[in-house]
C-alpha cells in the first residue's frame, strides 16, 4: 500500500495532506525518515511515527477508554464534554468504514458513570458486543444509598419489571460486596438499566462504575481519561465472552 494511502486510512488527513506530511519529512518508519508518499509498505504490522506520534497501522481500530465522570458518550454532547475529546485527532477523523461513521463507543454510559468503554469502527464488533443475543456480561460496581438487604439481592437475581417492558430483567450475577457496594452483572444494555433496577428494589444508585466487559477487566493503570489500543489477546478474550 502506498505510504500516503496508509496515512489517509489511519485518519491523518486528506490524501493531499498525507502526501505533504511525508514530503516534509514528518514521517519516520524504523528510524528512517521516508520522503516518498508513493513508497510501498506492507501495512499489516507496520509502525510509524508522524510528527513524533507513534502509530501502529490498524485496519480497524479497537480501543478501550477509562471514561471519567462528567462526560457524554456522544459526538455532539449537549451539556458535558464528549468522551471523543480524549482520543487523538487521527482516531476522530478516520475515514468512514462501511456503515460505521468513524470510531464509535460500543453502547453508552451515563454522564456520571465511570469505567470501561470500548470504541471501534468495526460495525460487526459493535453489533456483537451490544446485541442481547450474544449475552456479553458487563460488570458494574454500584455504590448504593441505603444498606443492601438479602431480599434486594435476591430480587435483582430473580428479575424486576421496569417501566418500558412487562418482561422482567434479571441480573446475571449480583452480590453485596459491602453493605453499600453492590456488584451487578448484566447481559443487556437497556437505558439507565442499573439505576432503574436498583430503584425497582427500593434502593438508589449513588455511584456507578463499569469494571469489566466479558473477560476484559479495566486495567488499574489506565487512569480516567486515558485510552489504549486493544491487543490481539484482549480481542480474543472478548470473542470468548458469554454469560
Ligand atoms: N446502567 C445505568 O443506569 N447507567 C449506565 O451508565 C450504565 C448502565
Amino acid at each position: 500500500m502506498r505510504l500516503e494511502d496508509i496515512l489517509f486510512s489511519q485518519g491523518f488527513g486528506t490524501r493531499r495532506v498525507c502526501a505533504g506530511l511525508v514530503q516534509q519529512g514528518f514521517v519516520v518508519i524504523a528510524g528512517q525518515v521516508c520522503e516518498d508518499p508513493g513508497e510501498f509498505f506492507q501495512p499489516e504490522g507496520l509502525r510509524f511515527a508522524v510528527q513524533g506520534m507513534d502509530w501502529p497501522y490498524a485496519e480497524r481500530a479497537y480501543l478501550m477508554l477509562h471514561k471519567p465522570a462528567g462526560t457524554e458518550c456522544s459526538q455532539k454532547p449537549s451539556t458535558w464534554p464528549s468522551i471523543y475529546t480524549f482520543l487523538p485527532g487521527p482516531l476522530r477523523t478516520r475515514p468512514q468504514k462501511a456503515a460505521v461513521q468513524g470510531v464509535q463507543a460500543v453502547g453508552r454510559l451515563d454522564q456520571d458513570t465511570t469505567g470501561l468503554l470500548l470504541l471501534t469502527d468495526d460495525g460487526k464488533f459493535i453489533h456483537r458486543m451490544s446485541s442481547p443475543k450474544h449475552h456479553v456480561p458487563k460488570v458494574y460496581e454500584v455504590t448504593v444509598k441505603h444498606e443492601l438487604t438479602v431480599d434486594q439481592v435476591e430480587r435483582l437475581l430473580a428479575g424486576v419489571v421496569l417501566d418500558d417492558d412487562p418482561k422482567p430483567v434479571k441480573a446475571a450475577a449480583c452480590e453485596a460486596v459491602t453493605p453499600l457496594h453492590l456488584r451487578l452483572t448484566l447481559t443487556e444494555g437497556k437505558y439507565h438499566q442499573v439505576k432503574r433496577m436498583v430503584a425497582a428494589v427500593g434502593n438508589r444508585v449513588e455511584g456507578l462504575h463499569r469494571s469489566a466487559i466479558g473477560s476484559l477487566i479495566l486495567p488499574e493503570d489506565l487512569l480516567p481519561g486515558q485510552w489504549r489500543w486493544l491487543s490481539a489477546a484482549d480481542l480474543a478474550l472478548m470473542s470468548a465472552s458469554k454469560a
